[in-house]
């Protein structure tokens, strides 16, 4: 994927940074960020919008990976940023992103978070459900303010990874139902509420999608509400937020669609579907995965080798489910390679296991990889989305720092947490301290 190749010493090199002495600068688990993916993704989806001819926006989906830095690269590419929470909009806010250019998501928009929005400026709220809708009616009439929104709708069309589900009524914690006429009754008090000013609808089908037939659907359902919409109410739709889920190609054998061929298709679509109404309007789109995934690469480092004899191998690496809970989660596949030894050919099947204390922690079943032995680097690729930002402190791990490379050129841009930080926010009450303490 991207900048990486095998160099002259027979290592992994990727962003023209060898993986050896990434390690030795940084220690593993390492996540490796190649900066240069990240941006041909952003612009692989502009430039296919571009080609179109009609008005879009591109946005990122925070919650697949968001740091200070990625938040400043989203900037530089001039992207809208999906938030989804007060900490990812903290970071967006720290990182300097215009709050004008951000837009939040969420089924449960905390009071608090909503003000926090409010206060600082952002572009819309993506409004999911009556009482989010009832309260930001209130805390922005109370601050004076209007707040943009555009109302997230289940469109009852269901994407998985190779297939789609078309459901009547969808059973899901998001959005406004489609069918039962719940999303024309949100449409209809958002427009008429004095102290919010409706844009336009939302909806997100699923994630890792392959098929682009599953947005032409949900498109096409779309485009009903709408002109629903204006035929009975006169609300005009200004922006259709068609969400993410384009697939990626974690493994050779998977065969996601080219970026260019979901716009083409989202494009089409959407003309062909909003050609009686008064205007196409504005195509968003919040891809994360997609930008991300194929960026990111895990180094670990091989430690303890188990073999049950006959049965198999177990290679176990100094991470796993703190910094990949996708396996254990979702039954994710990944591909890894040796990343000191990445010329030699494969000569053994083992399997790779985290260091969790739990039967589950597995991070690839059966793999072929050259004889390794202890101390080698292993390599997991793909690990860009939704690995750090799902990262957690099980058994009291450590979450691994974070690089970016470039142009030989490689950038902290997250500290490894410390043994201290493992217990900076531990308290002990008074009754259980010891004297000496
Ligand atoms: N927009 C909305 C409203 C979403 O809910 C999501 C993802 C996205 C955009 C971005 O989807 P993407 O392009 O990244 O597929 N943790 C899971 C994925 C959860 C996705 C949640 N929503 C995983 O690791 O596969």
């Amino acid at each position: 994927h991207g900048t990486s190749r095998i160099n002259e010493s027979g290592h992994l090199e990727i962003g023209g940074c060898d993986t050896v002495q990434l390690a030795n600068q940084y220690g593993t688990p390492l996540y490796i960020v190649d900066e240069q993916l990240i941006r041909q993704k952003m612009r692989a989806f502009v430039g296919a919008f571009e080609k179109t001819g009609l008005p879009f926006q591109v946005g990122y989906a925070s919650k697949a990976f968001s740091t200070l830095a990625m938040c400043r690269i989203v900037d530089e590419e001039g992207l809208l940023l999906d938030v989804v929470s007060d900490g990812e909009l903290y970071t967006a806010l720290h990182a300097g992103f215009p709050a004008e250019r951000i837009y939040f998501h969420g089924n449960n928009k905390s009071p608090f978070e909503i003000e926090y929005a409010l206060d600082a400026g952002i572009r819309l709220f993506v409004a999911d459900n009556f009482i989010e809708l009832e309260m930001l009616q209130v805390l922005a009439e109370q601050k004076g303010k209007k707040a943009n929104v555009i109302l997230r709708v289940s469109p009852g069309v269901e994407a998985h990874t190779h297939a789609y589900i078309q459901t009547g009524q969808e059973d899901s914690k998001f959005g406004f139902d489609l069918s039962s006429g719940q999303a024309h009754q949100a449409a209809l008090q958002a427009y008429h509420a004095s102290h919010l000013n409706l844009e336009g609808f939302h909806c997100h089908i699923g994630s890792q999608i392959f098929e682009t037939e599953a947005f032409r659907l949900a498109i096409d359902k779309m485009a009903r509400l709408a002109k629903e919409c204006y035929e009975q109410y006169g609300i005009q739709t200004r922006i259709l937020n068609v969400g993410g889920g384009f697939g990626i190609r974690y493994e050779e054998n998977e065969t996601p669609r080219p970026v260019e061929q979901y716009v083409q298709t989202i494009a089409s679509a959407v003309t062909r579907a909003f050609q009686r109404l008064p205007q196409i309007p504005e195509i968003w789109i919040e891809p994360g995965r997609s930008i991300v995934g194929e960026a990111g690469t895990t180094l670990y480092t091989i430690g303890t080798v188990k073999e049950v004899i006959g049965v198999r191998k177990y290679v176990a690496v100094d991470g796993g489910m703190t910094d990949n809970l996708r396996p254990a989660l979702y039954q994710a596949r990944y591909e890894a390679m040796l990343a000191n030894r990445a010329a030699e050919e494969a000569d053994e099947t083992v399997s790779i296991a985290g260091k969790c204390c739990e039967s589950g922690d597995m991070l690839i079943w059966d793999i072929e990889l050259p004889r390794v032995t202890q101390g080698d680097l292993l390599a997991v690729s793909c690990t860009g989305a939704y690995n750090y930002s799902m990262a957690n402190n099980y058994n009291r791990i450590r979450r691994p720092a974070v690089v970016f490379v470039q142009n030989g050129e490689a950038d902290l841009v997250v500290e490894r947490e410390t043994l201290q930080d493992i217990i900076s926010q531990d308290r002990i009450p008074k009754r259980l301290l010891r004297k000496e303490q």
